[in-house]
């Protein structure tokens, strides 16, 4: 299920030095890996979806270096049977898939893509927020089976986006760039972060989460997934916004208890949900979150655009090829603890 990527030769053809090897656990969009070819013998994964776990390990074992994404899970029993691994490039922003602490103990270096995909995700925040207000997706499907009659008054209303009052969950970049978008609709924005206090953004109002979440037409999540952010929007959250509410993740899907949320949604305590990340991804066949109301569902593609994955490839190669020749990693993930 692998090819080695580019010059098969395991030598340098400048240098006659052997080349570090690298996994490589899905091919890439833009032209990285050409450049990470010249550095390193490139051990491609082919497969459709993520390597098990046990090719993981397998093809983990003999590289320096590994370029991941965000479905394959790093751990100490990926970095244990690894001892020549120098550096884990995760192509994300979000690096909740692999333990950093243990990467740490063992000088591995960890690297991601911030700020990168920070405008691409915040137009797609903003496309799930009015596609669930608006109904876009079923209004979609009402068109395709064949429902259009003809134009009504009470046809397929929905809630207006501009005016209203959005409560952003995390205000780092993504949450900033929501924050800007919002503006343009002439939104009110709140926000609540829980890890630091940010400068003060202009036009944004800092309010306790539950205040947030009371005030909020709709509610944007935008924290990463740790042990501090996991579930925290459950049962008790979900009765403090208003029944008129939307609630939009595209950060991680462990944030929202997915139970609460399927009872919130059931029992029209909230209007509607957009999700783009999911607990479990994919969702299996049969996963309730399919047959309950108002919910618009999409596969994680908050960076999806052709430029921006091309630049996280890139970044994620800079990544890896500095971690190869022991530098300092460009982009670093913040030091575990
Ligand atoms: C995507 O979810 C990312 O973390 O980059």
């Amino acid at each position: 299920m692998t090819a080695s990527y580019g010059s098969s030769s395991p030598e340098s053809a400048a240098t006659g030095a052997r080349r570090p090897r690298v996994f490589v656990t899905r091919r890439l969009p833009g032209d990285a890996l050409d450049r990470l070819a010249q550095y390193a013998q490139v051990d491609l994964w082919l497969g459709d979806g993520p390597p098990s776990s046990k090719q993981l390990v397998e093809h983990a074992a003999h590289a320096a270096g590994i370029i991941c994404l965000l479905t394959d899970r790093i751990d100490a029993a990926v970095l244990d049977p690894a001892p020549g691994l120098r550096v884990i490039s995760n192509v994300a922003v979000g690096y909740d898939n692999i333990d950093v602490a243990a990467a740490a103990a063992r000088g591995i270096a960890v690297g991601n893509t911030p700020g990168v995909l920070t405008e691409t995700t915040a137009d797609l925040t903003f496309g799930l927020m009015l596609a669930v207000a608006r109904r876009i997706a079923e209004a979609d499907r009402f068109v395709r089976d064949g429902h259009w009659q003809t134009w009504d008054p009470n046809l397929l209303l929905g809630y207006d986006v501009h005016g209203a009052t959005l409560g952003i969950v995390g205000f780092g970049k993504i949450g900033q760039a929501v924050a800007r978008r919002a503006h343009g609709f002439g939104m009110r924005v709140l926000y609540a972060n829980s890890t630091q206090t940010p400068a003060p953004a202009a036009g944004c109002d800092l309010a306790p989460l539950d205040e947030l979440l009371r005030a909020s037409d709709f509610i944007s999540i935008h924290v990463p997934l740790t042990p501090r952010t996991g579930l925290m929007i459950g049962d008790r959250e979900f009765r403090l916004m208003k029944r008129s509410a939307v609630i939009v993740n595209t950060a991680r899907g462990g944030v929202i208890d997915h139970e609460a949320l399927l009872r919130a949604l059931h029992e029209g305590r909230i209007a509607g949900a957009g999700l783009d990340v999911t607990a479990v991804e994919p969702l299996p066949p049969g996963d309730p979150l399919f047959d309950a109301p108002n919910v618009v569902l999409l596969p994680h593609i908050g960076s999806a655009s052709y430029e921006t994955r091309a630049r996280m490839a890139s970044m994620a190669v800079d990544n890896c090829i500095a971690g190869l020749q022991g530098l300092a990693l460009p982009h670093p993930v913040p030091a575990a603890g």
